[in-house]
């Protein structure tokens, strides 16, 4: 696994949920570096605690964002939430997993969680959310140019 730029093709549309994503990603490649350079084991668990830390915060935020919204995915998208949650706390349990294979499942939750949750979930929820609504006015490119 590589460490992975920040990207236009990542952006939810939504600035507060791509800051919290981009936090996402400088943590893994902080892991990712860390490992590289043979420092990994001594990041592991500060970083699997940061990232517990970021998934209550950052997660408690998107779904907020549900239910303002009206997200008719929500109940699947907390579902997964509370999947990947319940996984990084099982992983901190994991104590007599030695250091590399620990590191190995961190980081092979960092690459799911990206690759499966933000990159399609959380991107499908600003896709909603940029979606025009029935109600809402037409989009300012679509008008019509009575000057023409
Ligand atoms: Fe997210
Ligand atoms: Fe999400």
């Amino acid at each position: 696994m590589r460490p992975l730029e920040w990207d236009v093709r990542f952006s939810t549309g939504l600035v507060t949920l791509d800051a919290d994503h981009r936090e996402f990603l400088a943590l893994q490649n902080r892991l990712l570096e860390a490992r590289v350079r043979g420092r990994g084991h001594r990041l592991l668990h500060q970083v699997l605690e940061q990232l517990i830390a970021w998934a209550e915060v950052h997660q408690a935020r998107e779904e907020a964002m549900f239910d303002a919204s009206g997200y008719p995915a929500a109940a699947r998208h907390r579902a997964e939430h509370a999947r990947l949650l319940a996984s990084a706390r099982n992983l901190r349990r994991r104590h007599a997993l030695d250091l590399e294979r620990m590191t190995r499942a961190v980081l092979g939750l960092f690459d799911y969680w990206w690759k499966r949750h933000i990159l399609e979930h959380d991107l499908e929820f600003g896709r909603y959310l940029a979606a025009p609504t029935p109600s809402s006015p037409p989009p300012v490119d679509a008008t019509v140019d009575v000057t023409a």
